[in-house]
């Protein structure tokens, strides 16, 4: 149905204003969502973000259409995100995406699922000791920055034969980048202000950085068959391919939604403390998970990351430009239009999910994995640029999940709502509100890296 919606206002090239509340469309578009997503449930909306034609899709079959069945008119529309951060399968489309895309996607199907359990296992007692024992006195929030590290050091020892502490990677710097990207993704090109340019010249000294401590995938040392690859495919000018620019969104795409999965799922335990103690219950009667098959098994743990997948989407959004006419549901499209699929808005659809604000856990014969209206089935996308990651980041998750479960608990330190931030994933802006404390049976040692996972 075509909703052009009356209370909003474009006030500006960067805000907009709805009921008086001023939104900044960069970081502030979850809020936008949310509250679109209950007052124009399931339909989309048509409106002009900064002088362009944009369609928000909220309903799961038009979001289809987009990604899957006509995806040949819809091309991902990621300008900003290329300047800043290169050329990668990221952000490519046509010839060029599928040559990225085989580089590293025949290494991300065939991952070992045993050492990512392991890994994860391992990687989650390390975070646990640190969210723990790392939190400052009288710190009522969990930093960002552990979620990241243990996402970003399981990805670097199943892809690479290096560790994160070997690497001297900086995840922080690489999150920043992403976060600077995010800030241009509702530009128009072309149309940059003064505090816009500055941003960019320190986005480009913090690529510079990235791209030197990139330096080590180089070394013949630490090589493998996927760096291999890469670097194969460099030696050819024509195929536009750059070591560093392709590990940089590889890395940032490997760790950072996986990360704030993690946060997210740490705030809807701590907000469902009932639910904690049946997820313990489950856990404890399967001691000691070795893969994939056994942590799968676990409807009630699946489940729960599932639905912290729908409620906060950890990518929320995912933008698309239309190639040529065409027509979405009642709305027409037309030429370079902008679609947003909100992830937030499909997943909060009332003809879908009963009550949908809410935690719905389900029977025990019940699998998210079977489901595709479920978190794990839509916020990985759909169609051919599918998350490439999908199924090494529920094994990481369950190991993760199935560890924080087992050795702590989880409290909350506030009330207030969350405050959505969007930097290319949806965080809760100053950390979640959560505390972390060791289950009295279990020890939470700082355990040193995996020397040979
Ligand atoms: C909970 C964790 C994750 C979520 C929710 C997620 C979600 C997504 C989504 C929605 C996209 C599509 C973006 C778009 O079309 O604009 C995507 C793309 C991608 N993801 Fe993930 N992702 C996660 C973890 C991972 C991990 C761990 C990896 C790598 C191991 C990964 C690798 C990729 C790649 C390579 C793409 C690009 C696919 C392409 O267009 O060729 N993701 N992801």
């Amino acid at each position: 149905m075509n909703q052009t919606v009356d209370n909003l206002n474009l006030v500006s090239n960067m805000v907009i204003k709805e009921r008086g509340k001023m939104h900044h469309l960069s970081t502030d578009i979850c809020h936008y969502l949310y509250s679109l997503a209950d007052e124009q449930n399931g339909k989309n909306v048509s409106l002009m973000l900064n002088g362009v034609p944009t369609l928000i899709v909220q309903n799961r079959e038009d979001a289809e259409y987009v990604l899957r069945r006509n995806y040949a008119n819809y091309e991902k529309n990621m300008v900003w995100f290329k300047q800043a951060l290169g050329a990668s399968r990221f952000f490519e489309n046509g010839q060029i995406w599928k040559l990225h895309k085989n580089l590293t996607q025949p290494f991300l199907n065939r991952f070992d699922d045993q050492q990512t359990v392991k890994l994860a296992i391992h990687y989650a007692q390390q975070g646990l000791a640190q969210l723990i024992n790392g939190g400052r006195e009288g710190q009522v929030t969990l930093d960002d920055g552990i979620f990241r590290k243990m996402a970003m050091a399981v990805f670097l020892e199943n892809f690479f034969p290096i560790s994160l502490e070997e690497s001297g990677i900086n995840i922080d710097s690489i999150a920043e980048l992403m976060e600077f990207s995010s800030e241009f993704s509702f530009i128009p090109a072309g149309t940059l202000n003064t505090q816009h340019r500055r941003r960019l010249v320190k986005l480009r000294a913090l690529r510079r950085q990235v791209n030197g401590q990139l330096q080590i995938f180089r070394d013949p040392k630490y090589t493998n068959p996927l760096l291999e690859r890469i670097l194969q495919a460099e030696a050819e000018p024509e195929n536009q391919v750059v070591l560093e620019d392709e590990l940089m969104a590889f890395l940032a795409a490997g760790s950072e939604s996986t990360a704030a999965t993690m946060s997210w799922v740490c705030y809807l335990l701590a907000c469902h403390p009932e639910q904690q103690e049946k997820l313990y219950q489950e856990v404890m009667a399967h001691p000691q998970p070795t893969n994939w098959q056994q942590l799968s098994q676990m409807p009630g743990l699946m489940t729960f990351i599932s639905e912290a997948l729908r409620l906060y989407p950890p990518i929320p959004i995912i933008i698309r430009q239309a190639l040529g006419k065409d027509r979405i549901g009642d709305d027409e499209i037309s030429e370079q239009q902008n679609i947003i699929i909100s992830f937030i808005g499909i997943m909060r659809n009332q003809n879908v999910y009963q009550n949908p604000a809410e935690l719905n856990l389900r029977d025990d014969d019940y699998s998210p994995l079977n489901d595709k209206e479920s978190g794990i089935g839509i916020s990985f996308s759909h169609g051919p640029r599918i998350c490439g990651g999908k199924d090494f980041a529920l094994v990481e998750l369950a190991g993760f999940v199935y560890t924080f479960l087992k050795q702590a608990s989880f409290t909350l330190t506030s009330d207030l709502p969350p405050r959505f931030y969007w930097k290319s994933q949806m965080v809760n802006q100053g950390g979640q509100p959560v505390r972390v404390t060791p289950r009295s049976n279990e020890r939470v040692d700082i355990v040193p890296s995996l020397a040979t996972p």
